[in-house]
């Protein structure tokens, strides 16, 4: 087991939900953790919360999506901890609604957050993790970026985006000693569905065609709220890719993320399609 003492942290997308959980699970295991999002309201509540005395903690508010707020995050964390150990890539959001419906630069957006900006921050840490051969790579990728859902198509494709990306970046780096892990969550209560609603707001209002589905997506989205698990399982498995002496490349969590992925790899395609096709 590596110990995470010392070890200094970024986390993005830490102002709620997974990044809030693994910021704090993460401090707790006595690491220095460097937490960001646009938010800094939240961020700064955080930060107190974690540690009151600003030692081991700091806010560094800004958008990844931001070339100036990116470099800002990586100054700034050495600036005040002298080195960056390891990078959780966690924000991202999701954008609903049938292909033919969303704009493209919505689209774009998406991908922006989720995939080009998550690509962009980790080249501006990874010189320094290769030139010293130890640091961890963490990206958060989904059961989604195995198993893409009609109406959600757009989001899950960011994240099967990130599948591809990680295992390259993971047989890159091990010669030079960077660990890189992929996590699968499932469906975990956070404010994700908050956020994709908002940022789909005149998209399911005027899906035209494809309007009546959307109440079976709804209660899909019901049944799954039944067996969420919480953002402390995905935190634990964030700690677990940043401790451990060999980690996995890949975590999955909670139970139902397990079960849906070895649905995945047993059954034939139609029989996966029906379990996640359109329903009125
Ligand atoms: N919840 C799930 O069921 C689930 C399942 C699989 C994967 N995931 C993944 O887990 C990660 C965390 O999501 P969550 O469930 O914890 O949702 P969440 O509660 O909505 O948290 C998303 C975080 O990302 C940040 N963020 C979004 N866009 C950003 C931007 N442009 N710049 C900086 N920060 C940004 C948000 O902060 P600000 O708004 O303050 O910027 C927030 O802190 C995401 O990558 C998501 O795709 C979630």
């Amino acid at each position: 087991m590596r110990s995470l003492t010392d070890q200094v942290i970024i986390v993005t997308g830490a102002s709620s939900g997974i990044g809030e959980a693994a910021a704090r699970r993460l401090a707790r295991g006595g690491a220095k953790v460097v937490i960001s999002a646009r938010r800094p309201d939240r961020l700064d509540a955080l930060a107190q919360a974690i540690d009151p005395s600003g030692a081991n903690v700091l806010a560094v508010a800004g958008d990844v999506t931001s070339a100036a707020d990116r470099e800002k995050l990586v100054a700034a964390t050495r600036q005040k901890f002298g080195r960056i150990d390891g990078l959780v890539n966690n924000a991202g959001y999701g954008t609903r609604g049938p292909v033919e419906m969303v704009s493209v630069d919505l689209i774009r957006k998406n991908y922006e957050t989720n995939v080009f900006s998550l690509i962009a921050l980790t080249q501006l840490v990874l010189p320094e993790m290769r030139a010293r051969g130890r640091g961890g790579i963490v990206n958060i990728g989904s059961v989604a970026g195995k198993i893409a859902r009609p109406l959600s198509s757009i989001y899950d494709s960011t994240k099967h985006a990130l599948e591809a990306l990680t295992d390259g970046l993971r047989g890159e780096l091990k010669p030079f000693g960077v660990r890189v892990t992929l996590i699968r969550p499932g469906f975990i209560l956070t404010e994700f569905v908050e956020a994709a609603n908002a940022a789909s707001v005149g998209i399911i209002e005027n899906a035209g065609p494809y309007e009546p589905f959307y109440k079976g997506y709804s209660s899909n989205t019901a049944t799954m709220r039944r067996i969420a698990g919480g953002p402390d399982d995905i935190a634990r498995l964030v700690e677990r890719a940043l401790t451990a002496d060999n980690p996995a490349p890949r975590y999955s969590g909670p139970l139902h993320a397990k079960i849906f992925l070895l649905l995945k790899w047993l059954l034939p395609d139609r029989a996966l399609e029906f379990i996640v096709r359109l329903r009125k």
